[in-house]
């Protein structure tokens, strides 16, 4: 039986490798069988993968928490009361809105559920969703498993990938709901400046607009930039779901922790729909992140160990012959321009093929990321063992850029 036929045209397209190859590093069973051969994942958006990153304040926690045996029962589908307090707090201190723990906060398990979760009120069949490009990939998919339309709006590296406003004005339609940034953005890095928010939020309270914001990165911004969160800016907390996440920031991943903070009328609406979405987040890795997010010292013992990591990849990263590159500002990541030795596809596969290191190919972040590969260079916790894979493939590329007469 063809079963496809009688899926719906938003997912029976979609492809997690059944049946074909799986082009994407991060889904099927391709990065696993690389793995298993001996290849370097460093297209994990992971801090400190595959090392142990567990604080020493949360698995006291959890251990308690498991020696007591109560871990066996659900939280609240909204999530636990006590880490919405810890989160409410963070925020709270970040953004100097009174965050109410109660009304304004929702714990998802990831906050790739709480980004779709964040659409699925707002989005009908037809809408347009306005995403910056390149961007996160899951947010060009989730217009799509919504029934709506990803618009792509390019973002120039001649502008340090900061948003220009005619380039929104001149995609907008009578369909237009949403618009959907990656801030700090990844794969660029790029953290949007507050006067380019200002102008974008001007122009999505005009228009009537709804803003997702994917801050998934906030928490490590480099050099003093100013982090500005959109919901703060005149108009716009009414009309925007900030969605955070654990991951990146405490690098916590496998806690499968993320939550949304919103004005109590959209978040009135998530709570009620929290059971049917989301179920409830883990039990035990509640527990571990209420301690890891009120433990300041772990907080600022992972900025310094990334900023290091920063430090030392663009060292190793740029001197590389036909790469161009800036310093990240903010996060994991490095964004490099690789278009003189060839397309991202092919320069990727070059890595793996003559590093044994798997990195993203700069496509599926949208059409701006040709030319383009992004490294998570936060991977390994040894700052050693990190700068050994560095220097893996800048050897790889030289010999490539040998190839190509370049040096
Ligand atoms: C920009 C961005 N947002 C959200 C996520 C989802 O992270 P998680 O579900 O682990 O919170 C990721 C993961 O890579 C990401 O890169």
């Amino acid at each position: 039986m063809d079963v496809k036929r009688r899926m719906n045209d938003r997912f029976k397209d979609l492809e997690g490798g059944l049946f074909s190859a799986v082009t994407k590093a991060d889904v099927g069973e391709g990065v696993g069988n690389f793995l298993a051969a001996g290849g370097a994942n460093m297209a994990w958006a992971d801090p400190f993968y595959p090392d142990p990153s567990v604080p020493e304040s949360a698995k006291k926690a959890m251990m308690e928490a498991l020696e007591s045996g109560t871990v066996s029962h659900y939280v609240m589908p909204i999530g636990d009361l006590a880490l919405r307090k810890a989160l409410a707090e963070k925020i709270s201190r970040r953004t100097g809105l009174p965050i109410d723990p109660s009304r304004n906060v929702i714990v998802s398990p990831g906050s790739d559920s709480g980004l779709l979760f964040s659409m699925m009120p707002f989005i009908e069949e037809g809408d347009e969703i306005m995403i910056p490009d390149p961007s996160y990939p899951s947010n060009f998919l989730n217009a799509k498993l919504l029934g709506a339309k990803a618009v792509p709006v390019p973002l120039y590296e001649e502008d340090g990938y900061q948003p220009r406003m005619e380039e929104f004005e001149k995609r907008l339609t009578p369909k237009t709901k949403m618009v959907l940034i990656s801030h700090p953005n990844n794969p660029t890095t790029t953290v949007f400046r507050k006067e380019k928010l200002e102008e974008l939020a001007a122009f999505i309270v005009k228009n009537d607009l709804i803003l997702v914001s994917d801050q998934a990165f906030e928490d490590h911004i480099y050099d003093g930039i100013e982090f500005a969160a959109p919901c703060t800016l005149p108009g716009m907390w009414e009309r925007t779901l900030t969605v955070c996440s654990i991951s990146k920031g405490l690098g916590l991943s496998g806690f499968r922790i993320g939550y949304i903070y919103a004005d109590d009328h959209i978040m009135d609406v998530l709570y009620g729909a929290a059971v049917n979405v989301l179920g409830a987040s883990n039990t035990l890795a509640s527990i571990g992140a209420v301690a890891a997010v009120r433990d300041e010292a772990f907080l600022k013992s992972n900025y310094e160990r990334l900023l290091r990591r920063r430090d030392l990849a663009y060292e190793i990263l740029s001197e590389i012959p036909g790469v161009t590159m800036k310093p990240s500002e903010s996060g994991i990541l490095s964004w490099l321009n690789v278009s003189a030795l060839g397309t991202s596809a092919e320069v990727a596969d070059y890595i793996r093929d003559h590093a044994n290191i798997m990195v993203n190919q700069g496509t599926p972040y949208g059409a701006q990321g040709e030319g383009h590969i992004r490294i998570v260079t936060a991977c390994f916790a040894n700052d050693e063992e990190a700068a050994g894979r560095f220097r893996d493939i800048k050897r790889a590329l030289t010999e490539l850029a040998k190839e190509k007469g370049i040096c």
